[in-house]
């Protein structure tokens, strides 16, 4: 098939039956303990948090601004796991003739909705599951996802569906975590926190943060899935905790991990660990407020056809 055939294609199957509009569908959400927790509490605390969560990777938005803007003038993209829809939103602006963004989280999606509040016509958000959804196939020309697409339980599963969304040679640009190591944020957040001072973070490959730190592993579930070309770049950015070390605390102890690592201990010993995470951020303030280290990798592929 070439491009050409598939873009009339696509554009026929967006004109009939195109489900991915704004409203929700039942049978595509999410199932995984994953998938769970963030359309549970962790989804709700990341929506009050939205607007530091934009600053807070503000730093890794251009790289996947820049890739949903190659290729055809005004195309077509889903972003995974939207979020509260910044991303999304910005490719809409910029040009794309659609934009939808998914997730599985309904406060996220409740969220970026309010953002577009009509203003945005050409962005529109699903709420389900991207490894189960079922989407126009050949639709987009593009996939984009900053930090969603971690937490399938059946990666190559998830990577088949979203390339069977694709048009044939359609681009994927993500950014997904480097392994724990290369992110001074969480080693020295985590430390602070930990009862013997070392740093603690999800397993590299399994469903969460980590799940596609491995490129070796992350490249065959792409390959298995339908990508071609596939390729990972590093990319560093430092993360923008806060303006002061007090609202980097603030915002930092509501983070997951930190928030589980002091639910542990004596008051005595939780009030310690906390005065070493103030540690932390204080050695971390700048010119440019609260800022940490920290890693990822820019995955790009092309779907197969
Ligand atoms: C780290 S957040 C990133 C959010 C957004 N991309 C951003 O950068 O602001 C990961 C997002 O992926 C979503 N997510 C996790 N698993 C998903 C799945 N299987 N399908 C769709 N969304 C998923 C979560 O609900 C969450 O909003």
């Amino acid at each position: 098939m070439t491009m050409t055939d598939s873009h009339s294609q696509r554009r026929r199957r967006a004109h009939h039956g195109d489900r991915s509009g704004s409203s929700d569908e039942e049978g595509a959400v999410a199932v995984t303990d994953v998938a769970r927790a963030w359309a549970g509490p962790e989804g709700e605390w990341w929506a009050r948090q939205w607007r530091r969560h934009e600053r807070l990777v503000a730093g890794y938005q251009g790289p996947l601004l820049a890739a949903g803007r190659a290729g055809p003038a005004a195309p077509q993209v889903l972003d995974v796991g939207c979020g509260a829809g910044g991303l999304a939103l910005d490719l809409a602006r910029s040009g794309a003739e659609a934009v939808v963004g998914i997730d599985v989280a309904r406060p996220l999606l409740t969220v970026a909705r309010r953002r577009a509040g009509g203003r945005v016509p050409s962005v529109s958000f699903v709420h389900g599951d991207a490894q189960r959804y079922r989407f126009p196939v050949a639709r987009f020309d593009c996939v984009v996802s900053r930090f969603g697409l971690m937490f399938f339980d059946d990666p190559v599963a998830a990577f088949a569906n979203l390339a069977s969304a694709q048009v044939a040679g359609g681009r994927l640009a993500a950014l997904v975590w480097r392994p724990l190591d290369d992110n001074e944020w969480l080693m020295r957040l985590t430390a602070a926190c930990a009862p013997g001072g070392e740093p603690i973070g999800p397993p590299a490959g399994r469903p969460g943060a980590f799940g596609m730190a491995d490129p070796a592993q992350a490249a065959t579930w792409l390959a298995a899935g339908g990508y071609t070309s596939v390729g990972f770049e590093p990319c560093d950015r430092p993360l923008y905790l806060g303006r002061t070390v007090a609202e980097a605390l603030e915002f930092t102890l509501g983070f997951p991990p930190v928030r589980s690592l002091l639910s542990m201990g004596s008051a005595r010993t939780v009030a310690r660990r906390r005065r070493r995470l103030e540690d932390v951020l204080a050695s971390a303030l700048g010119p440019g407020g609260v800022r940490l280290g920290s890693g990822a990798w820019l995955v790009t592929a092309r779907a197969a056809g």
